[in-house]
């Protein structure tokens, strides 16, 4: 990535980031004796994750030809779900995992208890989100609502959540991926498609946009595999050798390392390729690669 990706990816961040904060004063404000509550959910929110969901929500927005601040409450409404499945994926029911974004998981921090609720919350604040958002039409804002929700239910973020904690069968190379498409890939969608949304693109747009983060999606969870077996613990900010301590299937375990790495260069190259409708996608392109080539 160069200087000039770099800074627009940390500009874009920093007004994600921004925003999320305003919105945790507005709140706390009007909060009496729950308010714990809120230093959980905003605990985990602002420890410093990627961004990468809320990025690709402003950029595509700005790319289908509208500013990227109209985008800005659909994207802190995809980061608090996103914040959400993250603190749920912790727990001892599920990856069991004591290290979130180079702090003590919420569970390690506030109790299970309140990692529970705090996810809970955070999934219901991002649709109080979108749901009052002034500056969208009430068409729009069904639209976006609907997007998030199926994303991230059964047929998404969930789904895979439930075949990649629960699920006793057999496993093959096909499930693997479709697993992956819900798990993670359905959250990466949903953002590109957000960013469509909200600057009111066209069908075929949205249809590039989905095509791209299906590849995406796949590269990027096959990445955060090879980084569970290789990464170094501090730079990650989570526990290395989750899997493997999970016993968990992954494309990296069943194809190994170097399969892994090609299939993720591969369908990153594929990704790239269906940015080619979209004008002014030097960002997207930078982006898609460091995601590929990065350490954390
Ligand atoms: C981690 O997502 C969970 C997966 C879907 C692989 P990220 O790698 O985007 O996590 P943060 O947001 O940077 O913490
Ligand atoms: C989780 O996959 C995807 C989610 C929906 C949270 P992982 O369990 O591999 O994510 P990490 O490695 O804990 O971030
Ligand atoms: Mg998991
Ligand atoms: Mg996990
Ligand atoms: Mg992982």
């Amino acid at each position: 990535m160069d200087g000039f990706a770099k800074k627009r990816l940390d500009g874009l961040a920093g007004m994600v980031n921004s925003r999320l904060e305003e919105i945790k004063q507005k709140v706390l404000e009007k909060a009496g004796a729950q308010a714990d509550i809120i230093e959980a959910m905003w605990y985990s929110l602002s420890a410093g994750g990627k961004r990468i969901r809320p990025v690709l929500v402003l950029e595509f927005c700005r790319i289908c030809g509208e500013n990227a601040e109209d985008a800005l409450p659909a994207a802190c409404a995809l980061e608090m779900v996103h914040t959400f499945s993250l603190i749920h994926d912790d727990l001892p029911c599920m990856d069991n995992d004591d290290m979130r974004r180079g702090k003590p998981s919420c569970h390690k921090a506030f109790g299970e208890a309140q990692a529970l609720l705090a996810g809970d919350a955070l999934l219901n604040f991002a649709y109080e989100i979108l749901a009052e958002d002034g500056n969208l039409s009430a068409e729009t804002r069904v639209k976006l609502i609907s997007e998030l929700s199926k994303a991230t239910g059964v047929m998404g973020m969930i789904g895979g959540q439930v075949i990649d904690t629960t699920y006793a069968g057999e496993f093959d190379e096909k499930l693997l991926l479709d697993m992956y498409s819900m798990k993670t890939g359905a959250l990466l969608k949903a953002a590109c498609k957000m960013g469509c949304i909200s600057a009111g693109a066209d069908k075929p747009l949205i249809e590039a946009a989905e095509r791209y983060a299906e590849k995406l999606g796949l590269a990027f969870q096959i990445k955060d595999d090879i980084l569970d077996m290789t990464a170094d613990e501090k730079i990650l900010g989570k526990p290395v050798g989750s899997d493997e301590k999970n016993g968990k299937r992954t494309y990296a375990s069943l194809k190994g390392l170097e399969d892994s790495r090609r299939y993720a260069e591969k369908l990153t190259a594929e990704a790239c390729g269906e940015l080619e409708r979209f004008p002014d996608n030097g960002f997207l392109k930078q982006l898609s690669g460091h995601l590929l080539s990065r350490n954390y």
